[in-house]
This record gives C-alpha cells, sequence and structure tokens, in this order.
C-alpha cells in the first residue's frame, strides 16, 4: 500500500493534469526550484536562488507526499541585510539553522514586537501577522528552515493577493502581549505552549520511554497555531523504534551523528546517513528509524501537520502504540535482524557497542502478546 507503485508513462499522462496544482505555479512563480526529495545530505549546504519578492536567497523543498499538506523552505538572509515586510494567511514554524538576527512582528492594530534570534532558535509566526526578518552580522549570512501549511490555503483560495495581502487580525494567535516572544512557557505534560525558544539545542526535555531507548521528549504547540512540532533525544548507542504515520513529518537533525532507515511496508529499508542539519522527511506510511552511531546524544526537531498522526479512538497517535495492538510502531522484539546488524557494524566503525540492553529489557514489562 505504502510503496512508490509506478505505473506506465502513458497512465500518468492521464493524471498530469491533476498533479499540476495552484501552490506549484506559485512556487514556480517565485522563481525558486523545489527538491522533491525525503532526504537532505544538509539544509546548511543546500544551494539557494534569489528570491526577489522576499529580498534573500531560497528555495523550496517538498516530497510528493506532503506537497498538499505542509511544505518546506530554506532562506537566508544577507549580510547586513533583511527580508521584505511579509504576511500571509498560512502558519509557518522556523528553525534558525546559522547566523544571528531579529524578527519584528506587527499587527493592523498597531501593535508592535521585536525579538532576537540566533542559531538553534525555535519561533512561530502568528497566523497573518506582519512580519520582517533581519539579519544581526554584518559579515555573515543567516540561514533558516521553515515549515508551512501554505500549500493547502494556496490550493483553496487561489487568489494570492488575498493570501499575501489581506488586512485582518487573528487577534486570539496575536494580540501584542509584550511576552509574546520571550523565551519561556507552560509545560503541559510532555506538551509545551510557547512561542519562541531561544537554544532549542539545547532545551530540556522530558523523559518518554514509549519511543525506546531512554529518550527525551518536547512537544510544541506555537502561535497558537494548527500544526504541530517535537524534539527527540537518544542516548549514545541507542536507537529509536520503528514507526509509520503519514506525510508530512520534517525531522532535522539538530546534533550528534547517524543514520535513519527507511522503507514501504515489506521492502528492505535503505539507509540515509545524517550529521547536523540533515533532513529527512518520511514519505506516507514509510516505516522509519532513527539511530545514533555517534559519541554524544542525536537530537533532532520535527515540524509536522496533523495529517501526519493518525491516531486511534482515544486520540493515541497510532505510531506511538505496538503493531502487536494494530498501531504503527515496531517493537524491538519484532524487528528484522538486519536492523540490529547495521547498527552493531555502523557503531564499531566508531569503537562503540550498542547500548540497548537495557531497553530491550525495559520493553519487556508492556510488551503486548504477540498474536
Ligand atoms: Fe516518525
Amino acid at each position: 500500500m505504502a510503496k512508490e507503485a509506478i505505473v506506465s508513462e502513458d497512465m500518468a499522462k492521464k493524471f498530469a493534469t491533476e498533479k499540476e496544482t495552484p501552490y506549484l505555479r506559485w512556487v514556480r512563480d517565485e522563481g525558486l526550484d523545489i527538491i522533491s526529495a525525503h532526504y537532505v545530505r544538509n539544509l546548511n549546504r543546500v544551494e539557494l536562488k534569489p528570491w526577489a519578492r522576499r529580498g534573500g536567497r531560497g528555495i523550496y523543498i517538498n516530497h510528493e507526499a506532503s506537497r498538499t499538506s505542509n511544505d518546506c523552505y530554506v532562506c537566508e538572509i544577507p549580510a547586513g541585510g533583511q527580508l521584505a515586510p511579509h504576511r500571509q494567511l498560512f502558519e509557518e514554524m522556523i528553525y534558525v539553522l546559522d547566523g544571528r538576527g531579529s524578527t519584528t512582528v506587527w499587527n493592523e492594530a498597531g501593535q508592535k514586537l521585536s525579538f532576537e534570534w540566533g542559531k538553534g532558535s525555535l519561533f512561530a509566526i502568528p497566523l497573518n501577522a506582519n512580519h520582517q526578518h533581519f539579519n544581526g552580522s554584518g559579515k555573515e549570512v543567516a540561514r533558516f528552515v521553515a515549515v508551512t501549511n501554505g500549500p493547502a490555503v494556496i490550493n483553496l483560495y487561489e487568489d494570492l493577493n488575498f493570501v499575501f495581502n489581506t488586512p485582518y487580525d487573528f487577534k486570539e494567535r496575536f494580540s501584542g502581549d509584550p511576552e509574546y516572544f520571550a523565551n519561556k512557557g507552560e509545560q503541559k505534560g510532555l506538551l509545551l505552549e510557547t512561542n519562541f525558544v531561544a537554544d532549542a539545542i539545547n532545551l530540556p526535555l522530558i523523559s518518554a520511554k514509549e519511543r525506546g531507548a531512554g529518550g527525551g521528549h518536547i512537544r510544541f504547540n506555537m502561535a497558537k497555531g494548527s500544526m504541530n512540532s517535537h524534539i527527540s533525544q537518544f542516548p549514545i548507542g541507542t536507537y529509536k523504534k520503528g514507526h509509520a504515520h503519514g506525510p508530512g513529518a520534517h525531522v532535522i537533525i539538530m546534533s550528534g551523528e547517524g543514520y535513519s532507515l527507511m522503507w514501504p511496508e515489506g521492502e528492505e529499508p535503505k539507509r540515509y546517513d545524517w550529521e547536523v542539519g540533515s533532513m529527512v522527511v518520511p514519505p506516507n506510511l514509510w516505516f522509519h528509524q532513527h539511530f545514533n552511531t555517534g559519541v554524544t546524544p542525536a537530537r533532532y526537531l520535527a515540524f509536522k501537520h496533523e495529517v501526519v498522526s493518525i491516531r486511534n479512538a482515544q486520540g493515541v497517535p497510532k505510531a506511538w502504540i505496538s503493531r502487536r495492538l494494530g498501531g504503527d510502531q515496531i517493537d524491538y522484539a519484532d524487528e528484522a535482524p538486519i536492523v540490529r546488524q547495521l547498527f552493531t557494524e555502523a557503531l564499531a566503525k566508531h569503537g562503540l557497542e550498542p547500548r540497548m540492553a537495557e531497553a530491550y529489557q525495559a520493553e519487556l514489562a508492556d510488551l503486548p502478546k504477540a498474536s
């Protein structure tokens, strides 16, 4: 079901006009390329093109499976420069890959706030708020990666003047509270309600044993938006449980080194090596699994969209539930032997050994019976 299912050119031609969307036409008209890949080795090195409307340089990254849910772009602000003021009737979350700078956000009511960010900062732009990004350095460029839910909105209205030029304040989302972009938030279970994290690379996490191997986890709701995101970290010599979910999770490596395996059901896992700045976007319902092979803990950020989560009747994402119960998470006890073999070999190259015995043991206590 989740295989790529490639058909003949003749059959593909019959659906070609449906593949073309207002969103894709808009990106082309912006003068930017789209990388249609589910793996980018390093977002810091990906080549950008001048972006006349925004004022910097950019590229869109939009995998086939994600293009109707959310999209992703990388943008660079020139040294000593800024982007043009901008507003949009869709949501956006931003992670700063490199450099430092500031952002000013304002509304029609005249409320205006500015905040400063640096490498590792994470924040969201409130829906339809005017905003402008400034580079704080006269010497170095600043580069960020952003995920938006623009595709659905642009496809729905097909009216760019409406999407990018509607003077309306969503007061519930942003009302100029001076603390709005303060580096603080309210922790509700695994969820942190905040609008700005100054240093997401070192943000303390909460233990989440359900995803395996002593991992830390934190979930975000930012700018009262509908898109969600989370950070996961896992210790040296460990890996997370394999799982599958819907399209649109953009996984960005914040620290550490390792690799991900990704595969459609019934096929051999493929390996995608990562370092700080790598991104993997697991295609719709492909299994995927993340492995730390480095000498430090590994941490990643996942920008998502609600369609990523396939939930059970209790509202629990099936990617957190054992396949033995009908969920989409593979227990360690059920994984293919090749998974452990590849991991042992990869660690050996760094003179390390797997530190998984405790995680395998801990799983047994709650492991549902195999059917
Ligand atoms: Fe995932």
